[in-house]
């Protein structure tokens, strides 16, 4: 059985769609959710989903080995960033090496780096009157959005397009993908 954590702060759509994938899967499970925000939507959807949720704190995160330690104890095979905006520490990018990813919502290299996540990409991308825009599954390293590039799927932003029409369409390419690009890299590495 292939493990995965899941850390989200926010609607936790994309954890979801990952969780509803790998249900009923005797291969690959989500084990677990962590969370920094208590507020985060992702909190009601994982115990709609029965998936044990942990929230830790800045301190905890930053100043100790704790989650590192329980990711370790857990045997979790790879963490997925879904909608998590803090930095991993550098003590946890080292111990999963490239068994990290994230999801950004644009096609990177454009339109990543600290302060470019939600509605913020799609704003730029309008506003740079891009003709195309995407996702990124990416490794993680201790730079935001730096990381290598697994997979990429774009969409087309027409001249009318608002921000809100971007979203849209990048979250229905996200959830069409995500839990496809895990499975692969979890099943047929
Ligand atoms: C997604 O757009 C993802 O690309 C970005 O954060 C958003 C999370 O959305 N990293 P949700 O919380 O999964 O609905």
């Amino acid at each position: 059985m292939k493990r995965i954590a899941l850390f989200a702060s926010g609607s936790g759509s994309n954890a979801e769609k990952i969780a509803e994938y790998f249900t009923n899967n005797d291969e690959v499970k989500v084990s677990l959710i962590l969370s920094n925000n208590p507020k985060a939507g992702v909190i009601d959807r994982a115990r709609r989903l029965h998936i044990p949720v942990l929230l830790f704190d800045r301190h905890t995160f930053y100043q100790t080995d704790e989650i590192t330690e329980l990711l370790q104890n857990q045997q979790i095979d790879l963490i997925v960033l879904a909608g998590f905006l803090w930095l991993l520490p550098p003590s946890l990018v080292k111990a999963f090496e490239r068994r990290i990813i994230n999801i950004h919502p644009a096609l990177l290299p454009k339109f990543g780096g600290k302060g470019m996540y939600g509605h913020f990409v799609h704003e730029a991308v309008v506003a740079g009157g891009e003709t195309e825009s995407g996702i990124t599954i990416h490794y993680v390293n201790e730079k935001y959005d730096e990381g290598d590039v697994i997979f990429q799927a774009k969409c087309v932003v027409e001249p009318t397009d608002t921000p809100e029409d971007v979203a849209k369409k990048i979250q229905v390419l996200e959830h069409q993908h995500f839990p496809k690009v895990i499975a692969d890299l979890l099943l047929n590495p």
